[in-house]
Parts: structure tokens; sequence; C-alpha cells
């Protein structure tokens, strides 16, 4: 198992705290007002930029398995169909018609050469491109070649699908933007896993309330007494700021060992759980031995969608290895469950006006990290 020049950083910072007593932290507290998370105005502004500027992850490439694959995706309000064409390419497209605005395909997902809309079988193919069209007289000389489906900028980096769910805005550089965290994710061999389980929650919280669950260790020992606490070094850990992604690495208390081994034998993997940021509202969450990712989107101001995958680095063989990884969803799903039942307690609690603003710690550095993220790209500051 080789090791990053940043994560050999990244353990001699930790090892340093474990001796110090001490963690990374912000120069200075940040106040965060709470209109962040009950302002219908806040929100449009945020579906409008942060959720239709920059890239959503939509799945992982084994759901596009093979060319003529495809999946739909209506959680971000835009109906989206996404195709492996007969090259391997991935596409994106608005699931609409061009004729008069059906919804092509209901989905979700299957396999397919073609797509002939519902109301009138106008026909496209994987390229979006419109094929045919019945009593084709009836429309005179129309330009079939301005009329394919509206395309979306889509790629397929380090084995998950992303999408830019707006069709209007400069083309993307997806290598460009994900540079910041290339080397990591390249180092995980995402696209070699298989996705175990995947679910999707509504929830009742504005979805930062969800990100943020993601973006500090300081809870571990509240929320999660009784599962994750006794995991980790308390309130210990490692930001490496991405911009604007972020990298927090969580360490196990085994971490310590290494001080006493030769630099040059030491991996980092199996002593952390590394929480990765990846603007706006992606995570790629790595355990020591399988890796979730999260996506988070709004769908009100006071609800939001979690969608997770686990991923492992093979399907199971034997009853051993289900129930293994079964036990580690289920641990999981229990986590993740504590971090929410905390979220929509917040939400519930926000118009009782206790609070105007909301603290964050100067070692919720994740608070701090992305917040200042998401107010540039909401002031125009970044741009994918
Ligand atoms: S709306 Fe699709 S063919 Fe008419
Ligand atoms: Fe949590």
């Amino acid at each position: 198992m080789s090791i990053t020049a940043e994560e050999t950083d990244i353990i001699k910072t930790i090892l340093a705290h474990t001796q110090a007593g001490t963690t990374d932290m912000q120069p200075d507290m940040m106040r965060n007002p709470v209109t962040t998370y009950t302002d219908p105005d806040i929100l449009a502004q945020e579906v409008e930029v942060l959720f239709r500027k920059f890239p959503i992850i939509m799945g992982h490439s084994e759901q596009l398995d093979g060319p003529a694959s495809y999946f739909t995706n209506d959680e971000l309000g835009v109906p989206i169909l996404i195709t492996r064409n007969n090259d391997g390419v991935v596409k994106a497209f608005m699931n609409v018609c061009r004729h008069r605005g059906a919804r092509l395909t209901e989905g979700p997902c299957g396999t397919a050469k073609t797509f002939s809309c519902p109301y009138h079988k106008w026909t496209y193919d994987l390229n979006g491109n419109l094929r045919g069209l019945p009593h084709a007289a009836g429309f005179g000389d129309i330009d079939k070649k301005a009329l394919g489906l509206v395309e979306l900028p889509a790629f397929e980096r380090f084995g998950l699908i992303w999408v830019r769910p707006s069709a209007d805005g400069e083309p993307l550089d997806i290598d460009a933007w994900l540079a910041p965290m290339a080397e990591q994710l390249a180092g995980l061999d995402i696209e070699g896993h298989t996705v175990f389980k995947s679910w999707s929650l509504d929830r009742k919280m504005n979805w930062h309330l969800a990100l943020e669950g993601f973006q500090e260790s300081y809870h571990f020992c509240g929320a999660h007494e009784h599962t994750a606490c006794s995991a980790y070094l308390d309130n210990q850990c490692v930001w490496t700021d991405k911009y604007p992604h972020v990298r927090h690495s969580v360490a196990l208390p085994t971490v310590v060992d290494l001080k006493d081994q030769p630099e040059s034998d030491w991996t980092a993997r199996p002593y952390f759980l590394t929480q990765n940021y990846i603007f706006p509202c992606n995570y790629v969450q790595v355990q020591t031995d399988h890796i979730y990712i999260h996506t988070i989107i709004p769908t009100g101001v006071d609800t939001c969608i979690f969608k997770c995958m686990m991923l492992i680095p093979e399907a199971p063989k034997t009853e051993k290895a289900e129930r293994y990884w079964q036990k580690n969803y289920d641990v999981i799903r229990t986590v993740f469950n504590e971090d929410f039942e905390i979220g929509e307690s917040i939400q519930k609690g926000l118009d009782t006006g206790a609070n105007s603003e909301f603290l964050f710690g100067r070692y919720e550095v994740g608070l701090h990290l992305g917040t200042k993220a998401i107010h540039d790209a909401l002031e125009g500051r970044l741009r994918p």
C-alpha cells in the first residue's frame, strides 16, 4: 500500500496533535446566520447557483453497465437522462422531448439503443440526436440536427458520474475542477469497486444541516456516543484545504502506533476515516476498507434528500463476506441516523428564535471552509 507525501504530512500532524493534546484550528470563531437554514430566498439562490452551475455526483460507473445503458435522475428538480453511448462515453440530457415537451423516458434505468417519446414517437439516439419522427411531412423541412435533446455537461471520472444540471454557462473543465482532489481519488480505485447498497432518504431538515454533519468530528462523542465515538480520536483531526473542496482526516486511536515505526513503513488508509467534501454537495467518505459516496440535495427550505452509495472492493463471494459488509452497512445506517435525528431536531428549533446565529468553533474547521466556499460561489467569486 503506497502513501503520498500529503498523507505522510497528515500522519506527522496528527502524531504531533496526540503528543501535545491539540488539534487543527481556525484562527477565529465564525458566526453563521440562522436564516441560512430558513430563508426561501437564500435557498432559491443556492439552487440557481450551487445546484445548477457545479457538477453533482449522479452515480457510480457500474450503473451504466456497458454501451446503450441509461438511468434517469429527477432529484435536482431537473429531469435528467444519463446514457452511455455506443463508444462507451457517458452523456446527459434533459429528459424532455423537443416536440412538445413530454418526458422522454420514465426509467429509472435499463438498456436502450434509442428513446422514443411516448406522446408522438419522436425518436432519439444515445447521443441525443433526433433520429426520426412519424409523418415528418407535417413539419416541412425542419432541421433535425437542431432538435436533438438538450445536452448537459457530463463526465465519468474516478469511477463516478458527474453532471452539471444546466445547459447554460461556460464549458466545464472537470479535470481542473477536481484537480485538488485528484491524487487521492485516483489512489482509491473507485472504478474497481462495486455498489453494495445504495439508498436515498427524504429528511426534514435544510440541506446545510445534513452537509454540516460531515464537516466536523467535534460531534462524534456527543451524537455518536455509543457508536463512532470510541472508534476515533476525540476531536483531534487534520484538515487539508483543497479549496473549494476539503479533506478531513479523522484518525483512529491506533494511529499512535506509527510513532514507533520507521516513516518508510507508514501506510495511511488503515488509520483514518477520511471525509472528503467535494463542493458543493458531494462527499467521498473513505473508510479503512470501503467507501461511501453521499450527495445532499435540497428539496425545500426545510427538507432535503440524502443519497448514499456504499462501495466495496469486490462483490462478496462468501456468506461471511456478505455478513461482514452487511454489518458495516447496518452500523453506518445507525450512525447516519443519529446525525439526521439531530439535524431534524435543529430544524424544528429554528423558528423559536432561540438563536439568530450559530457559532462555528475554531476546531469545526470544515464548517468554516465549506461555508466560505459556498459564500464565494453565491457572491460570484467561485466558478467551476
Ligand atoms: S411530445 Fe414527444 S413526440 Fe410529441
Ligand atoms: Fe455524525
